[in-house]
């Protein structure tokens, strides 16, 4: 099997887990302030790195919730890059947008990944060089040309309040520059919604590379592009992300530039 079909494989599976407590007492826990962690978030990571494990025994993990783990007899060109519940404030709260993410970095660059929405049993996945798919079909950007006609998606971090003036300040420019915004509360499925055209563009600032990894080949296999704010090129580690439909780019790096944080 391939590494593109079994990352479409374990989150499928990861997305049972979450479907079965969705509904169930889901023992939640205060990671930070509003940081929250359930008995989903740790089941659905534990089964996906069961499967990690057993199938690529010398293959390195980076799990949101376990950290880095590192085979003692390791290849350490192949990193599995795994958030088990993106959206889990929303999952907690029962408001129907959280997904599993799953990509492979291969020599540092993301090679392959799958986001599942288990609530639409939507799957998103996309291997380089061949396509990104939901459910199977290929999907591609929208076609929207100029950021006045754009659907924008966004996020705010956990330490918002540490960056709440210039969080603000790029909310404000795209509320008044794009036709709308919307703030779902899963990045992973943010990064989807572009890649199959329900969006036009997506920004966020202080991400992790569990939130982008899978996301990212997505979009880029639909023909988006995704880069930092100013254009430079992306890396999962970057922690801000510009991603967009590619026609409405160049206008989105210009509305981040003369975006000034708003006093708080
Ligand atoms: C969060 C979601 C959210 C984004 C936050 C992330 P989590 O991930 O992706 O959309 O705004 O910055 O941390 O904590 O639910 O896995
Ligand atoms: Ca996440
Ligand atoms: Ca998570």
């Amino acid at each position: 099997m391939e590494y593109s079909e079994f990352a479409v494989e374990v989150a499928r599976t990861a997305g049972d887990v979450l479907k079965h407590y969705a509904s169930r007492d889901k023992q939640v826990e205060l990671k930070g302030r509003a940081n929250l962690v359930t008995v989903a978030d740790k089941e659905s990571e534990a089964l996906i790195l069961r499967q990690i494990h057993s199938r690529y025994p010398d293959h390195v993990i980076l799990a949101e919730e376990s950290g880095l783990l590192e085979p003692a007899k390791r290849l350490p060109r192949y990193r599995w890059i795994v958030d088990p519940l993106d959206g889990t404030t929303n999952y907690a709260h029962q408001y129907p947008m959280y997904s599993v993410s799953v990509g492979l970095e291969v020599d540092g660059r993301i090679e392959c990944g799958a986001v599942f929405d288990p609530v639409r049993d939507e799957m998103f996945s996309a291997s380089r060089g061949r396509g990104a798919q939901l459910n199977g079909e290929t999907i591609q950007v929208s076609k929207v040309e100029t950021l006045g006609d754009a659907l924008l998606l966004t996020g705010f971090p956990y330490n918002i309040r540490e960056r709440v003036g210039s969080a603000l300040g790029m909310f404000r420019e795209f509320l008044l520059e794009a036709q709308a915004v919307r703030r779902g509360g899963s990045a992973a499925l943010d990064l989807c919604h572009v890649a199959m055209g329900r969006s036009d563009g997506f920004w966020e600032l202080e991400l992790n590379p569990w939130d982008t990894a899978a996301g990212l080949v997505i979009l880029e296999e639909a023909g988006g592009r995704v880069t930092r704010f100013r254009g430079e090129a992306f890396s999962v580690e970057s922690r801000e992300i510009l991603g967009s439909n590619g026609r409405i780019h160049n206008e989105m790096i210009d509305a981040l530039a003369r975006s000034r944080p708003v006093e708080t």
